[in-house]
Protein backbone atom coordinates (compact mmCIF):
# COMPACT_ATOMS: atom_id res chain seq x y z
CA UNK A 1 0.00 0.00 0.00
CA UNK A 2 2.64 2.79 -0.93
CA UNK A 3 -0.35 5.62 -1.36
CA UNK A 4 1.90 8.83 -1.60
CA UNK A 5 0.97 11.01 0.87
CA UNK A 6 0.26 14.51 0.08
CA UNK A 7 1.95 15.35 3.61
CA UNK A 8 5.01 13.41 2.63
CA UNK A 9 7.88 16.07 1.72
CA UNK A 10 11.55 15.90 0.69
CA UNK A 11 13.70 17.15 4.18
CA UNK A 12 15.26 20.39 2.20
CA UNK A 13 15.76 23.67 3.87
CA UNK A 14 12.48 25.12 2.61
CA UNK A 15 10.19 22.19 3.66
CA UNK A 16 12.44 22.10 7.38
CA UNK A 17 11.71 25.73 8.17
CA UNK A 18 7.76 24.85 7.02
CA UNK A 19 7.70 21.81 9.82
CA UNK A 20 9.84 23.99 12.78
CA UNK A 21 6.28 26.72 11.87
CA UNK A 22 4.46 23.84 12.28
CA UNK A 23 5.64 22.44 14.90
CA UNK A 24 5.85 26.20 17.20
CA UNK A 25 1.77 26.54 16.05
CA UNK A 26 0.67 23.47 17.70
CA UNK A 27 0.89 20.82 14.95
CA UNK A 28 2.52 17.16 14.34
CA UNK A 29 5.70 17.01 12.28
CA UNK A 30 7.29 13.16 11.31
CA UNK A 31 11.23 13.79 11.11
CA UNK A 32 14.41 11.35 10.74
CA UNK A 33 16.62 10.52 13.50
CA UNK A 34 19.48 8.41 13.37
CA UNK A 35 17.43 5.89 15.23
CA UNK A 36 14.17 5.55 13.61
CA UNK A 37 11.67 8.08 12.39
CA UNK A 38 10.06 10.17 15.21
CA UNK A 39 6.48 11.85 15.29
CA UNK A 40 7.03 15.72 16.99
CA UNK A 41 5.37 18.10 18.82
CA UNK A 42 6.45 21.07 21.17
CA UNK A 43 6.98 19.59 24.14
CA UNK A 44 5.21 22.43 26.18
CA UNK A 45 2.26 22.07 24.52
CA UNK A 46 -0.38 20.29 26.46
CA UNK A 47 -2.74 20.25 22.94
CA UNK A 48 0.32 19.58 20.61
CA UNK A 49 1.49 16.41 23.47
CA UNK A 50 -2.10 15.24 23.30
CA UNK A 51 -2.20 15.07 20.29
CA UNK A 52 0.86 12.47 19.50
CA UNK A 53 -1.23 10.31 21.85
CA UNK A 54 -4.59 10.70 19.59
CA UNK A 55 -2.24 10.15 16.41
CA UNK A 56 -0.65 7.04 17.69
CA UNK A 57 -3.07 5.80 19.84
CA UNK A 58 -0.69 5.43 22.46
CA UNK A 59 -1.89 4.79 26.19
CA UNK A 60 -1.53 7.83 28.28
CA UNK A 61 0.49 5.79 30.59
CA UNK A 62 3.11 5.66 28.30
CA UNK A 63 5.62 9.14 28.80
CA UNK A 64 7.54 10.14 25.16
CA UNK A 65 11.37 11.28 24.56
CA UNK A 66 12.09 15.05 24.55
CA UNK A 67 14.26 16.15 21.64
CA UNK A 68 16.30 18.80 22.61
CA UNK A 69 19.51 20.22 20.81
CA UNK A 70 22.55 19.88 23.68
CA UNK A 71 23.04 19.31 26.87
CA UNK A 72 22.69 22.98 27.53
CA UNK A 73 19.01 23.07 26.81
CA UNK A 74 18.46 19.44 28.63
CA UNK A 75 19.81 21.69 31.73
CA UNK A 76 16.70 23.79 31.69
CA UNK A 77 14.54 20.96 31.90
CA UNK A 78 15.94 18.67 33.81
CA UNK A 79 18.29 17.91 36.71
CA UNK A 80 21.49 15.88 35.48
CA UNK A 81 23.55 13.85 38.26
CA UNK A 82 27.39 14.03 37.56
CA UNK A 83 26.82 10.05 35.91
CA UNK A 84 24.42 11.59 33.77
CA UNK A 85 26.81 14.32 32.44
CA UNK A 86 29.22 12.24 31.85
CA UNK A 87 27.11 9.63 29.73
CA UNK A 88 26.01 12.42 27.87
CA UNK A 89 29.53 14.03 27.10
CA UNK A 90 30.38 10.67 25.62
CA UNK A 91 27.19 10.24 23.74
CA UNK A 92 25.11 12.90 22.86
CA UNK A 93 24.31 14.28 19.78
CA UNK A 94 23.78 10.34 19.46
CA UNK A 95 21.28 7.12 20.00
CA UNK A 96 20.96 7.92 23.98
CA UNK A 97 18.04 8.93 26.31
CA UNK A 98 18.44 9.64 29.92
CA UNK A 99 15.56 9.56 32.18
CA UNK A 100 16.49 12.34 34.86
CA UNK A 101 14.06 14.12 37.06
CA UNK A 102 11.93 17.17 36.13
CA UNK A 103 13.67 20.62 37.07
CA UNK A 104 11.33 22.26 39.58
CA UNK A 105 10.57 25.08 37.19
CA UNK A 106 10.15 22.42 34.68
CA UNK A 107 8.40 23.87 31.59
CA UNK A 108 7.34 20.66 29.67
CA UNK A 109 3.82 19.92 29.24
CA UNK A 110 3.10 16.91 32.67
CA UNK A 111 1.81 14.73 29.62
CA UNK A 112 5.35 14.02 28.18
CA UNK A 113 6.09 12.82 31.92
CA UNK A 114 2.96 10.97 31.96
CA UNK A 115 2.82 11.17 35.63
CA UNK A 116 6.24 10.48 36.75
CA UNK A 117 8.51 13.10 37.93
CA UNK A 118 11.15 12.19 35.61
CA UNK A 119 11.57 13.50 31.72
CA UNK A 120 13.54 10.81 29.24
CA UNK A 121 15.76 13.38 26.96
CA UNK A 122 18.09 12.98 24.14
CA UNK A 123 20.27 14.81 21.79
CA UNK A 124 19.61 13.04 17.87
CA UNK A 125 22.37 13.59 15.77
CA UNK A 126 20.66 13.33 12.76
CA UNK A 127 21.47 16.46 11.07
CA UNK A 128 17.85 17.00 9.54
CA UNK A 129 16.75 16.47 13.16
CA UNK A 130 18.60 18.93 14.06
CA UNK A 131 18.32 21.33 12.12
CA UNK A 132 14.78 21.24 12.91
CA UNK A 133 15.28 21.81 16.53
CA UNK A 134 17.40 24.53 15.77
CA UNK A 135 14.62 26.33 13.54
CA UNK A 136 11.92 25.07 15.84
CA UNK A 137 13.82 26.54 19.15
CA UNK A 138 11.59 24.54 21.51
CA UNK A 139 11.83 21.01 22.95
CA UNK A 140 10.17 18.74 21.05
CA UNK A 141 7.97 15.28 22.05
CA UNK A 142 9.07 12.60 20.01
CA UNK A 143 7.97 9.13 20.33
CA UNK A 144 9.00 7.09 17.29
CA UNK A 145 6.65 7.47 14.25
CA UNK A 146 4.56 4.37 14.20
CA UNK A 147 0.92 3.34 15.32
CA UNK A 148 1.35 2.07 19.03
CA UNK A 149 2.60 -0.93 19.19
CA UNK A 150 3.33 -1.41 15.30
CA UNK A 151 6.56 -2.03 14.09
CA UNK A 152 8.96 1.19 14.15
CA UNK A 153 8.79 3.35 11.24
CA UNK A 154 12.75 3.49 9.32
CA UNK A 155 11.72 5.59 6.05
CA UNK A 156 9.13 7.75 5.34
CA UNK A 157 6.71 5.54 3.49
CA UNK A 158 6.48 3.28 6.67
CA UNK A 159 5.16 6.92 8.38
CA UNK A 160 2.97 7.27 5.78
CA UNK A 161 1.35 4.17 5.94
CA UNK A 162 0.69 4.28 9.43
CA UNK A 163 -0.49 7.37 9.72
CA UNK A 164 -1.68 8.60 6.58
CA UNK A 165 -3.07 12.39 6.84
CA UNK A 166 -2.95 12.32 10.32
CA UNK A 167 0.21 14.18 10.56
CA UNK A 168 0.92 17.97 9.33
CA UNK A 169 3.79 16.87 7.71
CA UNK A 170 6.21 14.05 7.03
CA UNK A 171 10.01 15.52 6.57
CA UNK A 172 11.39 12.33 4.44
CA UNK A 173 15.57 12.26 5.28
CA UNK A 174 15.86 8.80 4.03
CA UNK A 175 16.19 5.32 5.87
CA UNK A 176 17.56 5.99 8.85
CA UNK A 177 21.37 4.75 9.12
CA UNK A 178 20.67 3.08 13.06
CA UNK A 179 17.63 1.36 12.29
CA UNK A 180 16.86 0.54 16.07
CA UNK A 181 15.64 2.69 18.95
CA UNK A 182 18.08 4.69 21.68
CA UNK A 183 19.08 2.96 24.52
CA UNK A 184 17.06 4.58 27.46
CA UNK A 185 18.64 4.44 30.89
CA UNK A 186 17.83 6.05 34.04
CA UNK A 187 19.53 6.16 37.73
CA UNK A 188 18.66 4.67 41.03
CA UNK A 189 21.13 5.76 43.90
CA UNK A 190 24.05 6.80 41.43
CA UNK A 191 23.58 4.17 39.44
CA UNK A 192 22.55 3.66 35.70
CA UNK A 193 20.02 1.39 35.32
CA UNK A 194 19.17 0.12 31.70
CA UNK A 195 15.33 0.43 30.68
CA UNK A 196 15.54 -0.60 26.97
CA UNK A 197 18.39 -1.82 25.48
CA UNK A 198 18.93 0.03 22.45
CA UNK A 199 21.89 1.43 19.32
CA UNK A 200 24.11 2.37 22.20
CA UNK A 201 25.27 -1.26 23.23
CA UNK A 202 25.39 -2.50 27.10
CA UNK A 203 30.05 -2.45 26.87
CA UNK A 204 29.80 0.80 25.28
CA UNK A 205 28.05 2.38 28.19
CA UNK A 206 29.43 -0.13 30.94
CA UNK A 207 32.47 1.94 29.82
CA UNK A 208 31.42 4.91 31.61
CA UNK A 209 28.92 3.43 33.87
CA UNK A 210 30.28 0.36 34.96
CA UNK A 211 27.34 -2.82 35.20
CA UNK A 212 24.23 -1.35 34.06
CA UNK A 213 21.31 -2.49 37.08
CA UNK A 214 18.33 -3.38 36.08
CA UNK A 215 14.97 -1.77 36.70
CA UNK A 216 13.33 -3.19 40.02
CA UNK A 217 11.31 -5.82 40.03
CA UNK A 218 7.66 -5.12 39.06
CA UNK A 219 8.20 -1.65 38.87
CA UNK A 220 7.16 -0.46 35.35
CA UNK A 221 9.70 2.47 35.27
CA UNK A 222 9.64 2.87 31.31
CA UNK A 223 6.06 1.76 30.57
CA UNK A 224 6.71 1.74 26.60
CA UNK A 225 8.13 -2.09 27.37
CA UNK A 226 5.17 -3.98 27.28
CA UNK A 227 5.37 -7.20 26.84
CA UNK A 228 3.86 -6.72 23.30
CA UNK A 229 4.88 -4.46 21.35
CA UNK A 230 7.41 -3.73 17.68
CA UNK A 231 4.23 -6.26 16.55
CA UNK A 232 3.59 -7.18 12.67
CA UNK A 233 0.63 -8.84 11.63
CA UNK A 234 2.12 -12.00 11.25
CA UNK A 235 2.93 -14.92 13.90
CA UNK A 236 6.51 -14.69 14.45
CA UNK A 237 8.40 -17.91 15.36
CA UNK A 238 11.87 -17.16 16.83
CA UNK A 239 15.17 -18.91 17.34
CA UNK A 240 14.16 -20.79 14.04
CA UNK A 241 16.84 -23.35 12.11
CA UNK A 242 14.45 -25.13 10.02
CA UNK A 243 11.41 -23.27 7.68
CA UNK A 244 7.67 -25.17 7.32
CA UNK A 245 7.09 -24.86 3.52
CA UNK A 246 4.62 -21.90 4.11
CA UNK A 247 6.83 -19.82 6.51
CA UNK A 248 8.65 -16.28 5.64
CA UNK A 249 11.91 -16.25 6.78
CA UNK A 250 13.30 -13.74 8.14
CA UNK A 251 17.29 -14.50 8.09
CA UNK A 252 20.74 -14.01 9.52
CA UNK A 253 24.25 -14.71 8.53
CA UNK A 254 25.18 -16.83 5.30
CA UNK A 255 24.30 -20.61 6.69
CA UNK A 256 19.95 -20.11 5.49
CA UNK A 257 17.70 -22.99 5.57
CA UNK A 258 15.97 -23.88 2.26
CA UNK A 259 12.24 -23.78 1.17
CA UNK A 260 10.88 -20.91 3.04
CA UNK A 261 7.90 -18.96 0.88
CA UNK A 262 9.68 -15.67 1.10
CA UNK A 263 13.01 -14.72 2.39
CA UNK A 264 14.73 -11.49 3.65
CA UNK A 265 18.75 -11.36 5.20
CA UNK A 266 18.69 -8.99 7.85
CA UNK A 267 22.87 -9.18 7.12
CA UNK A 268 24.39 -12.71 5.03
CA UNK A 269 27.87 -11.13 6.12
CA UNK A 270 26.40 -12.20 10.35
CA UNK A 271 26.82 -8.23 11.25
CA UNK A 272 24.78 -7.51 13.87
CA UNK A 273 25.03 -3.26 13.16
CA UNK A 274 23.78 -4.30 9.79
CA UNK A 275 20.71 -6.70 11.09
CA UNK A 276 19.83 -3.54 13.10
CA UNK A 277 19.43 -1.45 10.44
CA UNK A 278 17.31 -3.56 8.59
CA UNK A 279 15.08 -5.19 11.11
CA UNK A 280 11.92 -2.90 10.90
CA UNK A 281 11.94 -2.66 7.41
CA UNK A 282 12.50 -6.24 6.85
CA UNK A 283 9.87 -7.05 9.27
CA UNK A 284 7.56 -4.43 7.52
CA UNK A 285 8.46 -5.74 3.99
CA UNK A 286 7.79 -9.71 5.07
CA UNK A 287 4.21 -8.23 7.15
CA UNK A 288 3.42 -6.99 3.52
CA UNK A 289 3.89 -9.33 1.78
CA UNK A 290 1.33 -12.39 2.66
CA UNK A 291 -0.51 -13.10 6.49
CA UNK A 292 1.81 -16.18 7.48
CA UNK A 293 4.09 -16.95 10.27
CA UNK A 294 7.54 -15.13 10.19
CA UNK A 295 9.99 -17.61 11.28
CA UNK A 296 13.59 -15.80 12.64
CA UNK A 297 16.89 -17.75 12.64
CA UNK A 298 18.80 -17.06 15.82
CA UNK A 299 20.60 -13.72 16.43
CA UNK A 300 23.79 -13.44 19.19
CA UNK A 301 22.87 -12.06 22.04
CA UNK A 302 26.11 -9.54 22.29
CA UNK A 303 26.45 -6.24 21.44
CA UNK A 304 23.28 -4.84 19.74
CA UNK A 305 21.98 -8.38 19.53
CA UNK A 306 20.45 -7.83 22.58
CA UNK A 307 18.68 -4.68 21.38
CA UNK A 308 17.44 -6.86 18.04
CA UNK A 309 16.34 -9.70 20.56
CA UNK A 310 14.50 -7.57 22.58
CA UNK A 311 12.32 -6.01 19.80
CA UNK A 312 12.02 -9.56 18.45
CA UNK A 313 10.66 -11.43 21.85
CA UNK A 314 8.12 -8.33 22.11
CA UNK A 315 7.01 -8.82 18.56
CA UNK A 316 6.36 -12.47 18.79
CA UNK A 317 4.81 -11.95 22.05
CA UNK A 318 1.05 -12.35 22.54
CA UNK A 319 -0.48 -9.49 21.48
CA UNK A 320 -2.32 -6.95 24.28
CA UNK A 321 -5.92 -6.23 23.33
CA UNK A 322 -5.81 -3.11 21.37
O1 LIG B 1 15.32 6.29 19.17
C1 LIG B 1 14.38 6.69 19.84
O2 LIG B 1 14.42 6.73 21.09
C2 LIG B 1 13.12 7.16 19.11
C3 LIG B 1 13.47 8.41 18.31
C4 LIG B 1 12.27 8.99 17.57
O3 LIG B 1 14.05 9.35 19.15
N1 LIG B 1 12.05 7.41 20.02
C5 LIG B 1 11.39 6.42 20.68
O4 LIG B 1 10.34 6.84 21.47
O5 LIG B 1 11.68 5.25 20.58
P1 LIG B 1 9.21 5.88 22.05
O6 LIG B 1 8.20 6.80 22.62
O7 LIG B 1 8.74 4.97 21.00
O8 LIG B 1 9.91 5.13 23.20
C6 LIG B 1 10.24 5.80 24.40
C7 LIG B 1 10.61 4.84 25.47
C8 LIG B 1 9.41 4.06 25.95
O9 LIG B 1 9.82 2.75 26.27
C9 LIG B 1 9.00 4.84 27.19
O10 LIG B 1 8.28 4.09 28.12
C10 LIG B 1 10.36 5.26 27.73
O11 LIG B 1 11.12 5.57 26.58
N2 LIG B 1 10.23 6.46 28.56
C11 LIG B 1 9.84 7.69 28.19
N3 LIG B 1 9.80 8.53 29.24
C12 LIG B 1 10.19 7.82 30.31
C13 LIG B 1 10.36 8.12 31.69
N4 LIG B 1 10.12 9.34 32.16
N5 LIG B 1 10.77 7.13 32.50
C14 LIG B 1 11.04 5.91 32.03
N6 LIG B 1 10.90 5.56 30.71
C15 LIG B 1 10.48 6.50 29.88
MG1 LIG C 1 8.18 3.19 20.04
Amino acid sequence: MDLLAENLARADAAQIARAAEILRRGGLVAFPTETVYGVGADATNDKAVAGIFAAKGRPHFNPLIVHVRGVEQASTLVDFNPLALQLAEAFWPGPLTLVLPRKGDCRLSLLVSAGLDTVAIRVPAHPIAQQLLAAADIPVAAPSANRSGHVSATTAAHVAHDFGSRLDLILDGGPTARGLESTVIGFEYGKAVLHRPGVISRQELGRIAGELQTPAQGHISSPGQLTSHYAPRAALRLKATSVEPDEMLLAFGADVPQGAAMVRNLSPAGDLVEAAANLFAMLRDLDAARGGCIAVMPIPDRGLGEAINDRLRRAAAPREPA
